[in-house]
C-alpha cells in the first residue's frame, strides 16, 4: 500500500496564558497519532500555533506594560518549550499574528464576500466610555438580577444559575476600568452560515465526526444557523478586515485560519505544495483535534468557511473530553490547576504520557488523572513489566555473554506471536483506542515475564552446561522486550530511544515482518525508567497551590455605588446570629464559587451553600465553628435548598474569613 499524505492539527493554545495539564491531553493525543503515522510510513505533518489575537491579550500585554507583539513573541516561546519537553514534536508551530495568516484571513474573507456571505449592519453594545472600547459580556460584571449576587458576569449568575443579557445586571460595571457602561451602536460584519445549512446537513452526517459530535450537531441544525459576527471594533488586537477600517477579525475568525498558515510556512521553509493538502480537490487527509468545548467553530463554521472560499474541508474532526484531577475539575485552590512547567520540574513527561494513553479512547468521555492511580500504573506497567523485563535478562548478557545476543534461538514461537500482535495493535492506534492498545501491549508484556518465570535464567546460570540455553532464554527475553519498546514508541519516544541506543539498533519502525536480532552486539544497560515517587507529586500540589497566591486576580471591578441601604437598630435586631459547627463541607459540582456545608446550629442541622470556595478546602472547615444567620428565609439555588446564611469578612478571593474562635463557644449559642 502506497504511504498516506496526512496533515494533523490541534487546537491552537490562547496565547495569554500557560499550557497545563488539561492542554496537554489534546497535545499528547495528537502527538501521540502522529508519531505513529511516521512510524508506520505514512508522510504525516502535525503543525500548530499560538492563538495570539484578541481582547485579554490587548488587556494583559497592557497591564504588563509591553505590547502585545512582545507578549506574544514571550508566551510563544514558553509554550513551545513546554511543548518540546512533553516530547510533543510538531513539524511547524507558528503564531496567529503572521504574514501567512494575515492574507489567508483576508483572502478567505474576500471569496466569502465577493459570493455573498458576508453582511453588515449596526448593533447596539455596552461601551466603557473610560477605556473607549465595547465590553463583550466577560467584562462586565454587576448583580444578578435574580438573587443579587454581587461580582457576577454579563452572561449568568454562578450562584443561582440564573442566564441573562449584560444590560439586565443591577450596578454593572465595566471589569477594566469600573467605569458605568453606556450603550452605543456600530458596524458588525456577519458571516451569513444559514447559506450553508445543506451543505452542512450533509457534511455533519458523512463520517467526519464522531457518532456523538454529529448527534450534537443535530441539534444545533434543527435549531437553524444564525448569522455569525465575525468582526470587532478597535481597540482589538488583531487583523483589520481589508474593506473596513477600524473593524477587526474576530479571532475566532482567524484562529482556524492558523492552521492553514502554519503548514503554508512549512511549505515555506520546505518547498512542500500548499494546494495538495487545502486545494479543492486536494487527496491528502485533513485532521484536526480539538476539545469538545469547540465543537461549534470547527465542526459548523470552519467547514462551511473553507467550502465557501473554495478550500477543501476537514476529513475527520476528532473531539476529546476533558480532564479531571483525583475525579474533579482542575482547582487552584486545592492545587490540581497544574501548568505544564510545574509539572516538568518534577516528574518525568513520560510518566503523563502514558498515564493519558492508557485513559484515552476515540469518544468525548472526560478523562480523570487520580494521582493514585498515576503512580500504581506507571509503577506497574512500565517499571515493573516492561523495563523489568531488560534489566532481568541484559545483566547475564553483559556479565556472562559478552553483552552479545546468541546466534540462534530455538523457541521462536512467542516472538512470532508478540510480531503478529502489529496487527492488532495497530488498529488500535489509528482509531485512537490508546487506552485500548496499551491493555493488549501490557498483556504481551505479561506473557514476556511469565517466559522468564517459566525459564527462570537465574537457576539455569547456576547449571554447568546450560551457558546456551541461558544465552537464547535471555536473548529472547531482550528480543521481546525489543517489540514492546517499538509498540511503545508513539506514546513513549525517549523510552523507545534509549532502548534503541542500549539494544544498538537504528530507529524502528512498525515491526510487520521483524525478526529476532541475532549474533549482535548491544551496549550496557542503564535503567530505562524509575519509579514515581509520591513526594514528586506531593510537591507539585504544593507548587501549584503557591502559584495562585503569588498571582494577583487581574481584573477587578471597582465597587462604585453603595450596595446596601441603611437599617434601623430594629431590623438588626431581628436577626437570629448564631455559632455554628461545620459538620460536613463538600465541593458543588459545576459551582466555582460555592461549598456546601452542613451545620450544626445547636437544636438543628442546617444545608448552606457559601461563595467561600475561593478561600478555603472543605477539609479546612470541617470540625470548625462560625457564625451564621439562622432565620434567612430559605432560598431555592440551582444546586439546592440554602437554609441560612454563613457570614464572612474580608476582600475576597483568599482571604475570606468565616471561622470563629473555639474557646467559650458551642454550636447554637446566640451573638448579639
Ligand atoms: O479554545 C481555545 O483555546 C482556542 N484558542 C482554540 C483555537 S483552535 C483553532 F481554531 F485555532
Ligand atoms: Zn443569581
Amino acid at each position: 500500500m502506497s504511504a498516506r499524505k496526512i496533515l494533523v492539527t490541534s487546537a491552537l493554545p490562547y496565547a495569554n496564558g500557560p499550557i497545563h495539564l488539561g492542554h496537554l491531553v489534546e497535545y499528547i493525543q495528537t502527538d501521540i497519532w502522529v508519531r505513529f503515522q511516521k512510524q508506520r510510513g505514512n508522510l504525516c505533518y502535525y503543525v500548530c500555533a499560538d492563538d495570539t489575537h484578541g481582547t485579554p491579550i490587548m488587556l494583559r500585554a497592557d497591564r504588563e506594560g509591553i505590547t502585545p507583539e512582545q507578549l506574544i513573541a514571550q508566551v510563544g516561546k514558553e509554550h513551545l518549550a513546554d511543548f518540546t519537553e512533553f516530547s510533543v514534536a510538531f513539524d511547524n508551530y507558528h503564531s496567529t499574528h503572521s504574514e501567512e495568516n494575515k492574507a489567508l484571513s483576508s483572502l478567505i474573507y474576500e471569496r466569502l464576500r465577493d459570493a455573498g456571505h458576508i453582511s453588515s449592519r449596526s448593533i447596539t453594545q455596552a461601551f466603557d466610555p473610560v477605556k473607549n472600547m465595547f465590553l463583550s459580556d466577560r467584562f462586565i460584571k454587576g448583580e444578578c438580577p435574580k438573587c443579587g449576587a454581587l461580582d457576577q458576569y454579563g452572561d449568568g449568575c454562578e450562584v443561582c444559575g440564573a442566564t441573562y443579557s449584560p444590560t439586565e445586571l443591577k450596578n454593572a460595571v465595566s471589569a477594566i476600568s469600573g467605569a458605568k457602561p453606556i450603550d452605543k451602536d456600530s458596524v458588525h460584519y456577519f458571516f451569513d452560515l444559514a447559506n450553508f445549512s445543506e451543505m452542512l446537513n450533509e457534511w455533519t452526517h458523512a463520517g467526519h465526526l464522531q457518532p456523538e459530535v454529529s448527534n450534537k450537531l443535530a441539534e444545533w441544525l434543527d435549531g437553524g444557523l444564525q448569522q455569525w459576527d465575525i468582526s470587532r471594533d478597535a481597540p482589538y488586537f488583531g487583523f483589520e478586515i481589508p474593506d473596513a477600517p477600524g473593524k477587526y477579525f474576530y479571532v475566532w475568525l482567524d484562529a482556524p485560519i492558523g492552521y492553514m498558515a502554519s503548514f503554508k510556512n512549512l511549505c515555506d521553509k520546505q518547498g512542500l505544495d500548499f494546494n495538495e493538502f487545502w486545494g479543492k480537490h486536494s487527496d491528502a487527509e485533513l485532521y484536526h483535534f480539538i476539545g469538545k468545548d469547540i465543537i461549534y467553530f470547527h465542526a459548523l463554521f470552519w467547514p462551511a468557511m473553507l467550502n465557501g472560499a473554495h478550500f477543501r474541508t476537514p476529513s475527520a474532526i476528532f473531539a476529546h473530553g476533558f480532564l479531571t484531577v483525583n475525579g474533579e475539575k482542575m482547582s487552584k485552590s486545592r492545587g490540581t490547576f497544574i501548568k505544564a512547567r510545574t509539572y516538568l520540574d518534577h516528574l518525568n513527561p513520560e510518566y503523563l504520557r502514558y498515564y493519558f494513553a492508557a485513559k484515552l479512547s476515540a469518544g468525548v468521555d472526560d478523562i480523570d488523572l487520580n494521582f493514585d492511580d498515576f503512580s500504581q500504573r506507571v509503577n506497574s506497567d512500565l517499571v515493573g513489566k516492561v523495563v523489568n523485563i531488560a534489566s532481568r535478562c541484559s545483566g547475564f548478557i553483559a556479565k556472562r555473554f559478552d553483552n552479545k545476543l546468541s546466534e540462534h534461538c530455538s523457541e521462536q514461537a512467542l516472538f512470532h506471536e508478540f510480531v503478529v500482535a502489529n496487527v492488532h495493535i495497530a488498529e488500535l492506534y489509528e482509531a485512537r483506542e490508546f487506552g485500548k492498545a496499551m491493555r493488549e501491549i501490557m498483556a504481551l508484556a505479561d506473557k514476556a515475564n511469565q517466559y522468564i518465570d517459566e525459564k527462570k535464567p537465574w537457576l539455569i546460570a547456576k547449571e554447568e552446561g546450560k551457558e546456551q540455553e541461558l544465552h537464547e532464554v535471555c536473548t529472547m527475553g531482550l528480543n521481546l522486550f525489543r517489540l514492546l519498546a517499538v509498540y511503545l514508541k508513539p506514546v513513549l519516544p525517549v523510552l523507545a530511544g534509549n532502548a534503541e541506543s542500549f539494544l544498538n539498533i537504528g530507529a524502528q519502525a512498525w515491526p510487520v515482518h521483524s525478526k529476532p536480532l541475532l549474533n549482535h552486539a548491544i551496549n550496557v544497560f542503564t535503567p530505562l525508567m524509575t519509579r514515581v515517587e509520591a513526594d514528586k507529586i506531593a510537591a507539585i500540589v504544593e507548587a501549584s497551590k503557591e502559584h495562585l497566591e503569588k498571582t494577583a486576580e487581574p481584573v477587578k471591578a471597582k465597587k462604585c455605588e453603595p450596595i446596601a441601604p441603611t437599617i434601623e437598630f430594629d431590623d438588626f435586631a431581628k436577626l437570629d446570629l448564631r455559632i455554628a459547627r461545620i459538620i460536613k463541607a463538600d465541593h458543588v459540582e459545576g459551582a466555582d464559587k460555592l461549598l456546601q456545608l452542613t451545620v450544626d446550629i445547636g437544636d438543628e442541622t442546617r444545608n448552606i451553600f457559601a461563595g467561600i470556595k475561593s478561600a478555603y478546602s472543605p477539609e479546612d472547615l470541617e470540625g470548625k465553628l462560625t457564625l451564621v444567620i439562622a432565620n434567612l428565609a430559605p432560598r431555592k439555588m440551582r444546586f439546592g435548598l440554602s437554609e441560612g446564611m454563613v457570614l464572612a469578612a474580608g476582600p475576597g478571593g483568599k482571604d475570606i474569613w468565616v471561622l470563629s474562635p473555639d474557646e467559650g463557644a458551642e454550636p447554637g449559642m446566640r451573638v448579639k
